[in-house]
């Protein structure tokens, strides 16, 4: 199968700093890939480069192609087109992405009309309407009724996830980027989070782009991982290799790290 994004030579730099250097890598379709770093090291700037929503200060070179479109110096109308249809994000704190003005029922409503629209499709209120429940449906949200007429504030963290989660799998992007997302959950929900995602992108077909500075997380998710550090990657490889038999000291370094914080957590000498 072919690749959904390449990224060939990825530089981001501001006047005085370079952020990400020389950074290589694609993800194949329906792959799951995950980016792990430290706090700082370039993973959710490179992820806005992916989607075009870099901040005006920083500067890309190289070269981002997703879903065969050349993404570097593209016009803002041409990465619209492909939000949405070609990749969509989950970030880490759902709220930043819910509108806390509206109800939930609502909010997952606009993405499904908007691909409803875009695929030719009946976009009509009574097939947006059934498409809401099969998403809730999907990603195991308790009590529809009561979900559809609340507000962001009236549930809970995980909750609110989950409705990001079926937000972002209405528009059937071909990537999904999930910058970090059960980081602001406790430990039951982040597994229970990371079960669900995986499970759907492996039976929607849609390749993973999984973000995150923890290891065991990881590498329950990816197939494939790269570590970046200060904006350079220093080893890339299948999960189950680099998390078990790392070559880069780096990456050596942050499995120990990980390995003292589950056995400090556990309460273990
Ligand atoms: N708008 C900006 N202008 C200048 N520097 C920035 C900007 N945004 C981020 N940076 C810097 O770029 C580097 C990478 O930031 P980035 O947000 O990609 O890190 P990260 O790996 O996602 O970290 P975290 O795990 O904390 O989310 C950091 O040193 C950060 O301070
Ligand atoms: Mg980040």
């Amino acid at each position: 199968m072919g690749d959904i994004l390449t990224i060939e030579g990825l530089t981001l730099a501001t006047k005085r700093d370079v952020l990400v250097r020389d950074l290589s890598f694609r993800i194949a379709e329906g792959e799951r890939f995950g980016l792990i770093g430290e706090s700082g090291s370039g993973k959710s700037l490179t992820s806005l480069a992916i989607t075009g929503l870099l901040p005006p200060t920083i500067r890309a070179s190289g070269r981002i192609t997703l879903a065969g479109q050349e993404i570097t110096g593209a016009p803002e109308r041409r990465l619209c087109g492909l939000r949405g249809a070609a990749v969509a994000t989950i970030f880490q704190e759902p709220l930043t992405a819910l509108d806390p003005l509206m109800r939930l029922g609502k909010q997952i409503a606009l993405p499904v009309r908007r691909r409803l629209l875009r695929e030719g499709q009946d976009a009509g209120r009574a097939a947006v309407a059934r498409e809401v429940r099969a998403l809730i449906d999907q990603v195991r949200l308790p009590d529809p009724d009561r979900l559809i007429r609340a507000y962001p504030h009236e549930v809970s963290g995980g909750q609110r996830q989950r409705v990001a989660i079926a937000m972002a799998l209405a528009c059937r992007p071909r990537l999904l980027i999930a910058d970090e997302p059960t980081t602001a959950l406790d430990v039951t929900t982040q597994a229970e989070i990371v079960t669900l995602l995986t499970g759907l992108v492996q039976a929607h077909g849609i390749a993973l782009l999984f973000i995150s500075h923890d290891l065991a997380v990881v590498g329950q998710v990816a197939e494939r991982v790269l570590v970046l550090r200060g904006g350079e990657a220093v080893e890339t490889g299948p999960a189950a290799k680099v998390l078990t038999a790392p070559r880069a000291p780096y990456s050596r370094d942050l499995i120990t790290a990980a390995r003292r914080f589950d056995t400090a957590l556990e309460g273990r000498p």
